[in-house]
């Protein structure tokens, strides 16, 4: 099978509250390894609780674990990233190069909602996408405004987001979320899948299961090129074409308008 791509790990010892240590971050792979996973995010957070998390910083840091892999001999690619808390300096923050693109190519930007509030991507989409650079909601399964809402999901869409979902929920999610996720995987609103995983001992990097529910309901080829191709072009820079989500069904509607 083609590699899959993990669009979401914290694997930057010691930058965030992922692994602990190097060696934590190497357990981390060699369980992605293990799984089938051949590319991943070596990302952490950017947001106020750590200041020091520059771009420069994030970069050193998946520099030193690609050559640790090296000598160790663990065959996994990985591509530096930021997951940056949206707010309202975000574009100024990005303009001024504090803020780490995915795999550094200035192409996506991987952004999760401040702790406290869910923003309107649109304005920093809109003034984004001129420079050629896309946003990727991290675990957009978390936000039940967007995940409710298909015609909020599509704007985004057509903004140029891609929406990333994370495996174990996919997983691990039953009555109304199953529900509701299983109808973004039907109707092409997942574009991307990520572990968020942050350790071995808690919150362990795990895509199988989730890969093999997205294929239940989807279908292999489907959940290839969402897990696998997909992942891998936007984590190496290359051109990532996204199919235009299905008609909003009439299910949808009448849930939305009591129709
Ligand atoms: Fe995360």
């Amino acid at each position: 099978m083609t590699p899959l791509a993990d669009t979401h790990v914290h694997l930057l010892a010691g930058l965030d509250d992922g692994p602990e240590t190097p060696d934590v971050a190497l357990a981390m792979c060699r369980t992605l390894v293990s799984q089938g996973v051949g590319y991943v995010t070596a990302l952490a957070h950017q947001n106020p609780d750590y200041p020091e998390n520059t771009a420069d910083r994030l970069r050193a840091a998946a520099t030193q674990l690609a050559v640790a892999l090296r000598e160790k001999k663990i065959p996994l690619s990985v591509h530096p990233a930021g997951e940056v808390m949206l707010s309202a300096d975000t574009l100024d923050e990005w303009r001024s190069g504090a803020l780490m693109s995915v795999g550094d190519h200035r192409q996506w930007l991987l952004v999760e909602m401040p702790h406290d509030g869910f923003l309107d991507v649109l304005p920093l989409a809109g003034a984004l996408r001129p420079e050629g650079v896309g946003l990727i909601i991290a675990h957009a399964e978390r936000y039940p405004p967007l995940l409710d809402d298909p015609v909020l999901t599509r704007e985004w869409i057509a903004a140029g987001c891609l929406i990333q979902v994370t495996a174990r929920a996919l997983a691990e999610a039953e009555g109304e979320e199953e529900n509701a996720l299983r109808r973004w995987a039907t109707d092409g609103f997942i574009h991307l899948l990520g572990s968020d995983g942050h350790g071995i001992d808690r919150r362990r990097p795990e895509l199988t299961a989730g890969f093999q529910r997205l294929t239940k309901w989807i279908g292999r080829r489907h959940a290839e090129g969402i897990a696998c191709a997909r992942g891998e072009a936007v984590l190496r820079g290359e051109p990532v074409v996204v199919p235009p989500p299905a008609p909003i069904r009439r299910s949808w509607l009448a849930r939305l308008f009591g129709a």
